[in-house]
């Protein structure tokens, strides 16, 4: 089995790639990733001298490298990570979120179509359903909730999702979806809550914390994630989305003080600075599908799984300062500078 992974540099793609090296030692995995300012290729160390891994350094929007590359590898199946992932980056510049996330998609479909696939997997996200009032715990999304989005990132990714769709009713081909709620976990880029807390925190810079914090999110470990995905490639039903989540819900403030609690920080370092635009109040996923269809149920508990983040990013500092001190300091002074 050839299987090919996009944005296999960044976060969860990266830890896709362990988890299918060490659940499928026969398959082979290719690594296609343009390596952004997200794609960093030391997270892929310890694989690279594998003799069954193989990067590519490679935009999914360059039609000719995408189909050369489907010509040398055969694959069997593409798992789609790629994409600009970053909601805030989104409101500051949406046009790179419109080019990577739809046409870079829609060059991916095409190449499967020419060259022929058993399978097309979308990574999406539960952002494409809009959010959920505070005020009603007892409303979850569904495979079934309308899409309807807030930021140009999750409008990008909604549009990917809809030509998914297109391409699976129209052309026939093999595909599935699988919109996921928050990962955490190692190799997080550090301008996403989580690993911004913690890495400001290990350094007693302030910890900016949107409007008041109350905010939910539905917080997965990513190994969590990896596993469903694997689940819904091999098992999964062809033309089919699957909802992924652990129903984890936490308020940004809490997870935040959490955080502080954990590495023995002062609450005097949250600053609570200028609401995101459109924020999105709570996301909260019905994950009983996946769990019917495909026996998937998360494995990490939250209070496990922070333990174990919170331990990795003080064992690989290297890996978080390197990625803090370059172009991330410009990115930060615009982002919070007089917040
Ligand atoms: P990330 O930003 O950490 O990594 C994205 C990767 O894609 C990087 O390695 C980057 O170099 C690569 N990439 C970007 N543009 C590319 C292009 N044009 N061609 C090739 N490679 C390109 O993102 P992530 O958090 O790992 O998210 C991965 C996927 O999962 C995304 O599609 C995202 O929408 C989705 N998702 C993320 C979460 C989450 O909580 N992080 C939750 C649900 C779904
Ligand atoms: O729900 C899935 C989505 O989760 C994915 O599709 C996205 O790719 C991923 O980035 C994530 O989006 P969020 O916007 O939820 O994640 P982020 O870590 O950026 O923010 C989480 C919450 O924390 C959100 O309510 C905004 C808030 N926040 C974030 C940052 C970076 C702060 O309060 N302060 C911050 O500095």
């Amino acid at each position: 089995m050839n299987i090919i992974v996009t944005g296999g540099a960044g976060f969860i793609g990266s830890n896709f790639i362990f988890h299918m090296l060490e659940a499928h030692p026969d398959y082979r995995i290719i690594c296609l990733d343009k390596l952004t300012y997200a794609g960093n290729l030391s997270t892929l160390k310890s694989v690279m001298d594998k003799l069954n891994f193989r990067f590519v350094k490679l935009d999914i929007c360059d039609r000719s490298g995408v189909y050369k590359l489907f010509e040398e590898e055969k694959p069997d199946i593409i798992v789609n990570f790629a994409a600009e992932s970053h909601v805030d980056r989104s409101i500051e510049d949406p046009s790179v979120f419109l080019q990577t996330n739809i046409i870079g998609t829609s060059v991916l479909m095409d190449a499967c179509r020419k060259y022929g696939i058993t399978r097309y997997h979308q990574v999406s996200t539960d952002e494409v359903y809009g959010d959920l009032p505070l005020d009603r715990p007892d409303l979850f999304f569904t495979e079934e909730t309308p899409i309807h989005t807030s930021s140009p990132y999750s409008s990008s990714k909604a549009g990917a999702d809809l030509l998914v769709m297109a391409y699976h009713r129209t052309f026939g081909l093999p595909a599935t979806i699988s919109r996921c709620s928050n990962n955490y976990g190692p190799y997080h880029f550090p301008e996403k809550l989580i690993p911004l807390m913690i890495a400001n925190c290990l350094n007693d810079k302030p910890l900016p914390v949107y409007g008041e914090g109350l905010n939910v999110r539905d917080w997965l470990y990513v190994e969590d994630h990896c596993k469903a995905i694997d689940l819904v490639i091999h098992k999964g039903r062809v033309g089919e989305v699957y909802n992924i989540g652990g129903h984890n819900e936490m308020r940004n403030i809490d997870i935040v003080k959490l955080i502080c609690k954990e590495l023995g920080k002062p609450e005097s370092l949250i600053t609570h600075v200028k609401d995101r635009l459109g924020h999105d109040m709570r996301y909260a996923i019905d994950p009983t599908k996946i769990h019917n269809e495909l026996g998937w149920l998360p494995e990490t508990k939250f209070a496990e799984g922070i333990k174990k983040t919170i331990k990795w990013y003080l064992d690989n500092r290297e890996w978080w300062e390197e990625i803090i001190s370059g172009e991330y300091q410009n990115y930060y002074k615009k982002m919070y500078e007089g917040r």
